[in-house]
């Protein structure tokens, strides 16, 4: 880690030799942006030996790992994150128009690091992307050329359909040959075909949206049971999931003290949701695209909240069926039993139950009165909403336990 030594007045200081990016096995460090081109020849090398993931797990090899659109809310939860992670090297972070600079000038709180963010896409055996959509899409041949697996924060690989990105994100997809190559990066229901992915050519995850991770998370047990006959999904979020590019909506005097609805309609993770859902009821008991007809059209409602961190999914649905609460209790152990970041709970969940970790608490109820059901899910939208989720992803395709590096409990109050 940085050596960080206490000055004569008292005050706390990262000496400069801090300036090396950490190698948490204790291998030698390289430095932030530099020492890419051995360890990409030790990496392609080795590429060409066998299996990603059983390299990694039976060398017991340290994966380097770059970060593109470092400077953003959900690039420096990733340097955050992985700075605790036992295999990783951070040996690249990337931030536009940026040469050498602190990372303390984006991120204070990661000052001392002493990391350092540059433009040089990095190169490495896995890189990160963080970026506005549209912006990845037109770096990724660069990226994957070189060898790296390319896990993309923002919504570029999500969506399979490259005429949804139009109708919905409103730019033409740039390489609608490597979309076809994306996994869905949600590990609770597409592990094994990220698995897959990572033993390709081109390894490309597509990592979830915040809103989804919760809702699907929340509600995939139920899509797979075939069980969503209508469904409203009524979500809120704290203003980090917006970003932090300066907006006059998201300033404090108009976001505090207030909620409001934005996206009516519109929302762009409505086609995520739909997408995930159907192909759950596909998989599932009835074995049919259509057996949800709720999810066909999801009606989703999101909403800012007056706080940092936070999602919660509030997802309302009529069943196609009557159902017992315990039918739903089975379901949910069923699904989540192996599962180490989601947690079926007693309680109906809070935010702050989840602030800090990469942990989806989720819990479900039928109205006996009506014969609704309620399925409520809350994350944290920076770490398993986003940069948390991507640490998960990494550890799967490099064969890894998948709470390497994610061990850390919420923060409360
Ligand atoms: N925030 C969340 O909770 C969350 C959750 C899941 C997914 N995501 C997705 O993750 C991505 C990043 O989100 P964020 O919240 O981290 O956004 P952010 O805080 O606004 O950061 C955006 C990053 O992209 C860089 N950037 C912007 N325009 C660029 C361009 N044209 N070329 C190169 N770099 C550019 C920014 O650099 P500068 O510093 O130079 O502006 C910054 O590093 C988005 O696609 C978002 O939808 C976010």
């Amino acid at each position: 880690m940085s050596e960080i030594t206490r000055t004569p007045d008292g005050a706390l200081t990262a000496t400069p030799a801090a300036k090396l990016a950490p190698a948490n096995d204790g291998s030698a460090p390289a430095r932030a942006g530099q020492a890419t081109t051995e360890a990409v020849a030790e990496s392609a090398a080795e590429r060409g030996l066998g299996p990603r993931a059983a390299r990694t797990r039976q060398g017991g090899r340290t994966i380097t790992v770059g970060i593109v659109g470092a400077t953003g809310y959900a690039g420096g939860e990733l340097v955050r994150l992985l700075l605790n992670h036992p295999r990783v090297r951070l040996v690249g972070l990337h931030g536009r128009n940026r040469d050498n600079v602190p990372i303390a000038e984006s991120h204070p709180h990661l000052a001392a690091t002493g990391l350092v963010i540059d433009q040089a896409i990095p190169r490495a055996d896995a890189v990160f992307t963080a970026l506005p959509h549209g912006v990845a899409a037109s770096m990724t041949a660069d990226i994957v050329v070189r060898g790296s697996a390319l896990l993309d924060v923002g919504p570029d690989f999500r969506l399979h359909d490259p005429t949804d990105y139009p109708r919905w994100y409103k730019f033409d997809h740039p390489a609608p040959e490597l979309l076809a190559q994306a996994v869905y990066g949600l590990p609770e229901l597409h592990r094994q075909e990220m698995r897959d992915a990572a033993e390709r050519e081109a390894t490309i995850i597509g990592l979830p949206g915040c809103y989804p991770t919760a809702t699907i998370l929340t509600l995939a047990p139920l899509a797979r049971a075939g069980l969503i006959g209508d469904l409203a999904v009524d979500a809120k979020s704290g203003v980090s999931g917006a970003g932090r590019e300066p907006k006059p909506d998201l300033l404090f005097s108009e976001v505090n003290e207030s909620v409001k609805a934005y996206s009516v309609f519109s929302h762009r993770h409505t086609a995520e949701m739909e997408q995930e859902l159907q192909q759950q009821g596909e998989r599932g008991a009835l074995g049919s695209r259509d057996a949800n007809p709720g999810v066909a059209m999801v009606d989703f409602l999101p909403h800012l909240i007056p706080m940092t961190r936070g999602i919660l999914a509030s997802c309302h649905v009529r069943p196609t069926r009557p159902v017992t609460q315990a039918e739903l209790d089975a379901l949910y152990a069923e699904a989540y039993r192996d599962e180490p970041f989601v947690q079926v709970v007693a309680d109906p969940p809070a935010t702050k139950h989840v602030y800090g970790s990469n942990l989806c608490r989720v819990w479900c109820r039928v109205d006996p009165r009506s014969g609704r059901i309620l399925a409520l899910g809350v994350i944290d939208n920076l770490v398993k909403g986003a940069a948390g989720q991507a640490v998960q992803a990494l550890n799967v395709i490099f064969g890894l336990p998948e709470t390497t590096g994610l061990e850390q409990y919420p923060i409360a109050p």
